[in-house]
């Protein structure tokens, strides 16, 4: 599956405030499929498993509170040169920087509160797929 799958989550505020469906009908708009998906609370245990690479990062903490606070959507999502596709789609971690036309110019709140999350390379979407979903989950 290498090259053809990335893991994304719709973060919560963007669960919260209503923007799950406009994020999902981007993504299939841009030629992803759905190989999995779930709503999901992510305890602070599992927030801060999913996002150790950042651990020394001064927003770990915040990071850690925010991922937790409510439910997310987790969703393996493939397609020909998925991660790379997919990140240019959600554009810049910082939505001031984030390009037009993509995920985070439209729903993203601040650099934390971000609304979406993609995987940054092939090896860590597997890690990441594998994190939130067993394989009867994955279709
Ligand atoms: P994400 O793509 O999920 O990967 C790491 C997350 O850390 C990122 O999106 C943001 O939600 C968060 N993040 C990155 N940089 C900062 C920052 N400077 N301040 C606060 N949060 C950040």
């Amino acid at each position: 599956m290498a090259n053809n799958i990335t893991f994304t989550m719709i973060k919560p505020e963007a669960v919260a405030n209503g923007t799950t469906g406009k994020i999902i009908d981007m993504i299939i708009e841009n030629g992803f499929t759905i190989k999995a998906m779930k709503l999901k609370q992510l305890s602070k245990e599992e927030a801060g498993e999913f996002y150790a690479v950042h651990s020394e990062r001064p927003f770990y903490g915040e990071l850690v509170d925010y991922m937790s606070e409510g439910p997310i959507v987790a969703a393996i999502l493939e397609k020909d040169n998925a991660v790379e596709d997919f990140r240019a789609l959600i554009g810049s971690t910082d939505p001031a920087e984030a390009a037009e036309g993509t995920i985070r110019k439209a729903y993203a709140e601040s650099k934390a509160k971000n609304a979406c999350h993609g995987s940054d390379s092939d090896e860590n979407a597997l890690i990441e797929a594998n994190f939130h979903f067993s394989a009867s989950e994955m279709f």
